[in-house]
């Protein structure tokens, strides 16, 4: 899994370097209504404190994340790159700073989120990229989308719900994505807008993930069991339920470490029998699973593209009449690598995942 991601990256960065239309990568992409817990979901995926979180209508912007697996760094390295830190990040619209504290990741998200929307509570569908490089993250590319709302605030359009639905159909509506769907757990899952949006685009349910968020939250006396185990909807590729940090936790700043150990408690207490099929962990692993099997369900159409646009470029080159640098013969040699470095890593995940399907992972369809 985490050898194949970084050839498609490789291969992303050949496209835009011969000023190719780049591919469309497979991409996870949060649902839900506002304040279910999507940003708070994708900061544990990550395992980094970076993204506005709260209360009502805080993200605003979609932010489509690459995150980068990179091998911890030597000293040397760090001072011969000026980086200080084993983990930074850089957005596309100030390519030359680096962040290192997440803190200031956060507050440029802010700003820039302010910058294009203003700062009354104005949404905007022009995505913010954002790069996060790290030892510690599996190589996914999540996108965070302002959640489903139903009455206008602030300078907020009268048609602010349908704007965002349209949003966010733009980006699950491509087959590339995978959609994790959150609903909170203290509300009835037959009303979610996350699932009924997530259905409109998947109505087979091949490439929808349920998270069921704030499981902390339930009245006393009920339980998300029934939920969990599939008996109110059944969702084929699974689903998780999970305890993010509460408000309270933000405003007193816990960690992001003691919150899944305090996940991991509740978990054992409530659903002892689930336990090992739930939580944020759980989430990260099924995801980057999901992830590889999306992409070889991908693979055919892009070996399709980089043909078209291989023989696209040999008619260019035939049209100039003269030597010219032959970025085909480059896109050739790389797409060959990826098609043998591909086959090697599925046939070795594929033997993986049957053993671990059998012991009772996440019934997937795929
Ligand atoms: P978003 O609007 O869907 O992105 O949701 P946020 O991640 O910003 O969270 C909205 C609010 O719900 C914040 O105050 C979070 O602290 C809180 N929250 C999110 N998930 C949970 C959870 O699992 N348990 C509790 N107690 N609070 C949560
Ligand atoms: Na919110
Ligand atoms: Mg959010």
């Amino acid at each position: 899994m985490e050898t194949l991601i970084p050839t498609i990256n490789r291969l992303q960065e050949v496209f835009l370097t011969v000023g190719a239309e780049v591919i469309q990568l497979p991409q996870i992409v949060v649902v839900g209504c506002q304040s279910s817990g999507k940003s708070s979901v994708l900061e544990s995926l990550v395992g980094r404190d970076f993204l506005p979180r709260g209360s009502g209508i805080v993200t605003r912007r979609p932010l489509v994340l690459q995150l980068i697996n990179v091998p911890p760094m030597t000293e040397r390295l760090k001072i011969e790159n000026g980086i200080k830190a084993e983990e930074w990040g850089t957005f596309l619209h100030c390519k030359n700073q680096i962040f290192t504290d997440f803190n200031e990741v956060r507050h440029e998200i802010e700003v820039e989120t302010d910058r294009t929307s203003g700062e009354n509570k104005g949404i905007n569908p022009e995505p913010i990229y954002l790069k996060i490089f790290s030892p510690k993250v599996l190589n996914l590319t999540l996108v965070d989308l302002p959640g489903i709302t139903k009455v206008p605030v602030g300078d907020q359009p009268e048609d602010i719900e349908t704007q965002v639905q349209e949003m966010i159909l733009s980006f699950i509506s491509n087959p590339n994505s995978l959609i994790l769907a959150v609903s909170p757990a203290n509300l009835d899952l037959a009303t979610s807008d996350a699932l009924k949006l997530a259905r409109e685009v998947d109505p087979d349910g091949r490439r929808t993930l349920l998270v069921v968020s704030k499981l902390d939250l339930m009245d006393a006396g009920t339980d998300a069991l029934e939920v969990l185990l599939g008996r109110v909807i059944p969702v084929r590729l699974g689903i998780i339920g999970v305890v993010n940090r509460s408000q309270h936790d933000i405003n007193t700043q816990k960690s992001l470490e003691d919150s899944l150990k305090n996940e991991h408690a509740f978990l054992q207490r409530h659903y002892p029998s689930l336990a090992s099929r739930a939580g944020s962990r759980y989430l990260a692993k099924t995801l980057s699973r999901l992830l590889m099997h999306h992409i070889r369900d991908c693979l055919p159409e892009l070996k399709t593209r980089v043909t078209v646009l291989s023989a696209q470029y040999q008619a260019q080159l035939n049209g100039y009449g003269q030597p010219v640098e032959d970025h085909s013969a480059t896109l050739l040699q790389i797409v060959t690598k990826f098609a043998s470095d591909y086959c090697s890593t599925i046939e070795g995940t594929a033997r993986h995942i049957q053993t671990s399907e059998l012991c009772g992972g996440a019934r997937m369809c795929y």
